[in-house]
């Protein structure tokens, strides 16, 4: 598979069927998802993958309720990765205050978009979650401070009704200033 066709594969998926996840290919995605680049090679990412129903179950009652309900199937999904950041290293916070950027939630959303992408090679849906209650998602994973979560992503197999849609972008004229603004 082309690169550009992984990356034409690649859907949010939040329908999954019943099919287990086995952890080696869970592995093989996580590999994909270490080797990514980031600042000063300082590789922030942490990653903590909930794969126990009982645990997904206790994690969702805390996480996916009140205004984030609407991200309530991700628990249907086999696994749940979240993607962390360990903040203390020296090129993120150095960055941080020479450049205003933080690094670590480029690394951390590479790392992220490696793992989605090896895994929509592997036939595998995935979809990224920015929407959870942050601060019990902390509690409840138990997680010291110098860790945090930047998103998570729901991962298993699509429904057998899924069909690969073409995605909804701008146009490249609308977003690629050549040669300057
Ligand atoms: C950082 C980030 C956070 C996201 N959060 C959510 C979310 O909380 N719930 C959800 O259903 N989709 C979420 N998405 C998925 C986007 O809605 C989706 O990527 C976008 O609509 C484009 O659709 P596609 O991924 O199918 O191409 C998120 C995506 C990203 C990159």
């Amino acid at each position: 598979m082309t690169v550009l066709k992984a990356v034409l594969n690649r859907d949010s998926i939040r329908r999954y069927s019943d099919k287990p996840v086995d952890r080696e290919t869970l592995l093989t995605c996580l590999e994909a998802a270490r080797l990514a680049p980031s600042a000063e090679n300082s590789q922030p990412w942490r990653f903590i993958v909930l794969t126990d129903s009982d645990i997904k179950t206790r994690f969702g009652k805390n996480v996916f309720t009140g205004i984030y309900k609407t991200s309530q199937f991700v628990l249907k999904a086999p696994a749940i990765l979240v993607l962390c950041a360990d903040l203390d290293f020296t090129a993120n916070r150095m960055g941080k205050l020479f450049t205003g950027i933080p690094f670590y939630l480029l690394d951390v959303g590479m790392a992220g978009e490696h793992f989605a992408l090896q895994a929509a090679e592997m036939g595998l849906g995935t979809c990224w979650i920015g929407w959870f209650n942050m601060k019990k998602a902390h509690k409840a994973l138990k997680l010291p401070k110098k860790i945090r979560i930047c998103a998570m992503m729901a991962v298993g197999y699509p429904t057998q009704d899924w069909r690969l849609k073409p995605h909804k972008r701008k146009k490249l004229e609308d977003i690629v200033h050549w040669n300057g603004w």
